[in-house]
């Protein structure tokens, strides 16, 4: 726990003041509650322009003393982790700070042995095991930068964030249990790394005792190797702006953007997002039913969590195994306190029979959250009624991957809560809501809705897109000038209170995964019988958005259900099964501008059963739009 910690909303509203009235001091006071080697020279340095942020420069740390050796000298018996399995008949693990400590050193050392150093990148495929963790941490204590792919994510994804990071060194797992049958991870690894020359070295987790194929020279088993190392790693010295991690996004056009996070500005930002949006006490456990393969898993079951010294749950399974009841049942067995989890998962367990809920003793929780999507009313107020039983604040949390940590959030029993509001900026975040010409909508309108943005930065905030800074400065600098623009368009009420409405860019959320359609569309493209594609994304009850693929054949092929199926299974292999459209309609043509640019407005509006198209006299083909809306699925 921190010692900035806000208790009421009068202390919100002056540390808000304070933080735009003097960013500096503000950062300054939250930045002296960890432990640096050497403090920082400047606060604050920043160019819009250029675009380049800097933190903290000339401070000196590692963010794994934060995280662990802080807390052994008092805390050193808590528990950090509980890990819970898939199987609800195999037994939890407890993983205290001194205990996590020695296994992240360890672990630390594996890597060194196996040649990696300072800035040298790491991929971690792994399960929900608290191996992920261990190894996360173990890059961040020698400076190595971890890249964890989700996964759930293909072999080809899985090389193509490989190539272009141009990692060293992978860990995996041989099997994951997720539900009913295991999946054989390794052997997707393996398809992977016949595409990437610059891995070095796997290192494999025996998750089961499966029998697993090893490549000489090449795989090594976590086992053996922790076995061979020290248990002794000091940890190695950073600078405040040297990169922690990358972590892949998808974005509207081309591959996915390996989002860059450095070690100061992070660790400043989550910690203290964490504290303060979910104000656990010393005993409280946590659990965040995210996966550490995306960035909620990265900030708020990991580093935010260890940082502030409390206990995080992680949980390798899914809602619905073996029943839909699964979260119930773990929050009754382990106490749970804060519940933190999308509303996609709220949606389908709300599908479900109440008995799954009411089977369970719930008086543990105290505060609830949501992530990823903007929450439904229907599932805001199933969430409310049936798990916090109207007792639990509901903190509907905005962010991105881009921005590190919580943005918009209320803070738990301070701020008071609106169905589907994530409400009100964390202190240090300065919102605008920008109109169609690029204004400004002033905070004193009534009600507004706009294009939101970020006019000054903060510490955790990306800084760039690895290997790629023009994209950066134009996917997030070239909207608005001297601005930070989100992709999400928002409203605002009289109260100041903020509303996400979703994307307005081609980025699709399916059960909060965050998915650029060009990708999807690429994959799809690729299938010999494909002209062109054009994908959006329709409402869909459970999982927010699903994907609507439209698809021009050449002459020669005929629409078959044996296509759809080899279609939808290239956007499996080249991405993964997250992506995969719903709905594939075969067209003639897709609605397009005179300058070729596809009109995904009226796709949009096709897909969602509208059938009001607004202004179509732009098109070069006006016709196909009829001839699509007959057909639509
Ligand atoms: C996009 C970012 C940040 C963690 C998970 C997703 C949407 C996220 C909310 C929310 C409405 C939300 C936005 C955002 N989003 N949280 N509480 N209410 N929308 O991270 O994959 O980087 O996606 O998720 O559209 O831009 P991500």
């Amino acid at each position: 726990m921190l010692d900035v910690r806000i208790n009421s909303f009068s202390e919100y509203k002056k540390a808000y003041r304070e933080s735009v009235e003097n960013p500096e001091a503000f950062w300054d006071n939250i930045a002296e509650q960890f432990v640096w080697r050497k403090k920082w020279n400047k606060t604050l340095s920043y160019d819009f322009s250029k675009p380049e942020f800097k933190w903290f420069e000339g401070g000196q740390l590692n963010i794994t003393e934060n995280v662990l050796d802080r807390h052994l000298e008092k805390d050193g018996n808590k528990t950090a982790i509980i890990w819970e399995p898939n199987n609800p008949l195999e037994e939890s693990r407890i993983i205290t700070y001194r205990q996590l400590h020695a296994k992240v050193c360890r672990f630390a050392n594996v890597l060194k042995n196996n040649g990696i150093k300072k800035g040298d990148r790491v991929c971690i495929y792994m399960p929900m095991i608290p191996e992920l963790a261990i190894a996360m941490l173990a890059c961040a204590r020698i400076g190595a930068v971890h890249s964890i792919v989700f996964a759930g994510f293909s072999s080809s994804a899985i090389a193509s964030r490989i190539n272009d990071a141009q990692c060293k060194l992978v860990v995996t797992a041989n099997e994951v249990y997720r539900g009913e049958k295991p999946i054989n991870l390794k052997g997707i690894v393996d398809e992977a790394l016949k595409d990437c020359p610059s891995i070095q070295t796997c290192i494999v987790y025996r998750r089961a005792l499966e029998p697993t194929l090893m490549v000489g020279g090449r795989d090594k088993f976590w086992m053996d190797e922790m076995a061979k190392a020290n248990a002794d790693c000091p940890a190695e010295q950073m600078d405040a702006e040297d990169p922690l991690f990358i972590l892949y996004t998808s974005g509207s056009t081309g591959k996915p953007k390996g989002m860059v996070h450095t070690c100061g500005g992070y660790m400043v930002g989550s910690a203290y997002t964490f504290d303060n949006v979910f104000q656990m006490d010393a005993n409280d456990i946590y659990w965040c039913t995210a996966d550490i393969g995306w960035i909620t898993g990265h900030s708020y079951i990991i580093y935010g969590p260890l940082l502030c010294g409390v206990t995080t749950v992680m949980f390798e399974g899914i809602p619905s195994y073996p029943d839909f009841g699964r979260f119930w049942e773990i929050v009754e067995k382990l106490k749970v306190t804060h519940f933190y989890t999308a509303p996609t998962a709220i949606r389908s367990l709300a599908k479900q029979s109440l008995e799954f809920v009411e089977k369970h003793d719930l008086s543990s929780l105290k505060v609830l959250g949501s992530v990823g999507e903007p929450i439904n009313q229907e599932a805001w107020h199933w969430y409310n009624d049936y798990i916090g039983k109207g007792n639990c604040p509901i903190v509907d949390t905005w962010w991105q991957t881009e921005t590190g940590a919580i943005m918009i959030s209320p803070l738990a029993g301070i701020t008071s809560t609106r169905p589907t509001f994530a409400t009100l900026p964390l202190p240090g975040i300065q919102l605008m809501l920008m109109d169609e010409n690029g204004n400004e909508i002033e905070t004193s309108t009534e009600k507004a809705e706009g294009r939101l943005a970020i006019k000054f930065p903060w510490p955790s905030m990306a800084r760039t897109v690895y290997g790629d800074h023009q994209r950066y400065k134009e996917t997030y600098f070239s909207t608005f000038e001297n601005a930070y623009f989100t992709g999400d368009g928002a409203y605002r009420d009289a109260m100041g209170y903020y509303r996400i409405t979703g994307r307005v860019d081609d980025v699709v959320i399916v059960s909060g995964h965050n998915l650029g359609t060009a990708p999807i569309e690429n994959a799809i493209n690729e299938h010999d019988a494909v002209v062109e594609s054009a994908v959006v994304g329709f409402p869909h009850d459970i999982k927010g958005n699903a994907l609507y693929a439209y698809v021009i054949l050449y002459d020669e092929f005929e629409p078959s259900e044996q296509l759809i199926k080899e279609i939808k299974d290239e956007v499996d292999q080249s991405i993964g099964a997250i992506a995969k459209p719903d709905k594939i309609q075969f067209v003639k043509g897709l609605p397009k501008t005179r300058s070729g640019k596809i009109m995904r407005r009226i796709l949009r509006k096709i897909a969602s059963g509208e059938s009001d198209f607004g202004d179509t006299s732009t098109l070069l083909n006006p016709e196909i739009v009829e001839d699509i809306k007959n057909n639509a699925l």
